[in-house]
């Protein structure tokens, strides 16, 4: 697709308001077995379910839902099957984005007037429990943001789709999305901030450098763009040049194109969530044990208990308004492409800056065990 330039479109007007990220929907290999991972690990209730027994007869889709967060998985039949060539070409990974507007209509007309590429025409979805209007616009890669309405619907996920009510997981505290990261390739980033900005309203929130988030090896710059409510949080990546491979790099060769690095967890009890993670199988990065001898110096006294975090390998970081705890799991499928963040915010608002080079040396020792580096 073509990136739209950077027109002038008024900016303060918000043209595109949006309630919040509706739901995330993956596209994977086996949505059963994924559905399976989402609420035994990370305790998501299985909420909904597409597949021949509803009346859909090219894929199985599952739903899941844990506090605000939705996420769905879904798997196609046909070797023909967009979505079985989505798995094929990219691995699991983030097919679309999907936020909650009040007008489907406006907001595909706003985006794609702008710029944004049509990938779904406004239509309306019916079934027994109502209706409900959606459409969708390309973003980066393959990636897609779908607009849904929900405002005359009271089924469990969309028409289609049937309730289930005997798959319920066991919560870990996560309860909406922080936000979603995408990465995008070596000089990209900056047409991709503009997309956010003049097709989608956003503005730039923070800016990090290569400078800033470097270590010996690697580097990665990195833009945040946020709506107008604040509500929604899209971090930009693209690769900077290092001695040797940046990981946003390895993703990029892995992915095969521009997508979605990791979705953001929010929980309010850090210690809890990840201890319950862990004990379920949910692999995280760990960090140097050299960052927590530095940790007090850098951050001062936090309410958590400090040898917990240790323990769990929690990541700490402070700014002008607070500190947050944050820590990233492993890849969550076969190939080193996506990856599940855990954080919660004691005031703070940032992204963990501090924790970026720490971070990266020790995403760095996997991908040297991959040999990718
Ligand atoms: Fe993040």
């Amino acid at each position: 697709m073509s990136i739209p330039g950077s027109r002038a479109t008024g900016l303060g007007d918000d043209f595109l308001p949006i309630l919040g990220i509706d739901h995330v929907e993956l596209w994977v290999g086996n949505a059963f077995q994924a559905a399976y991972f989402y609420q035994t690990a990370l305790g998501f209730d299985v909420i909904a379910y597409a597949g021949p027994e509803t009346g859909i007869r090219d894929r199985a889709s599952y739903a899941l839902r844990q506090g605000e967060i939705t996420l769905v998985v879904t798997a196609g039949f046909a070797p023909d099957s967009p979505i079985v060539r989505h798995a094929a070409v990219h691995g699991d990974g983030v097919r679309d984005i999907a936020l909650e507007v009040g007008d489907v209509d406006r907001a595909f007309a706003e985006t794609t007037r702008r710029g944004a590429t049509p990938v779904l025409e406004p239509a309306t979805l019916e079934g027994q429990k109502g209706k409900v209007r959606r459409a969708s616009i390309a973003a980066y890669g393959e990636t897609i943001h779908s607009f849904v309405n929900r405002h005359d619907y009271r089924g469990a996920f969309l028409p289609g789709y049937h309730r289930v009510s005997d798959c319920p997981g066991q919560p870990t505290g996560v309860r909406a999305l922080d936000h979603v990261v995408g990465n995008v390739e070596l000089g990209q980033m900056d047409a991709w901030v503009a997309f956010y900005r003049d097709v989608m309203g956003f503005s730039q929130l923070v800016h990090f450098s290569d400078q800033a988030i470097k270590t010996e090896y690697s580097a990665l710059m990195s833009k945040v763009m946020q709506n107008g409510t604040g509500r929604v949080k899209f971090p930009i990546n693209e690769p900077a040049s290092g001695k040797k491979k940046s990981q946003i790099q390895e993703f990029l060769d892995f992915y095969q194109t521009p997508g979605v690095q990791h979705l953001a967890l929010l929980t309010d009890d850090i210690i809890g969530t990840v201890s319950e993670m862990r004990a379920r199988g949910v692999r995280f990065l760990r960090v140097p044990s050299a960052y927590y001898g530095a940790l007090g110096s850098r951050v001062g006294s936090i309410e958590e208990d400090l040898e917990a975090i240790r323990e769990l390998g929690i990541l700490v970081d402070r700014d002008d308004e607070g500190y947050l705890l944050q820590i990233f799991s492993k890849p969550i499928q076969d190939r080193p492409t996506v990856f599940l963040e855990v954080i919660q915010r004691r005031g703070a608002h940032g992204f963990g800056e501090g924790n970026f080079k720490a971070l990266f040396e020790a995403i760095e020792l996997e991908q040297a065990k991959r040999g990718n580096l």
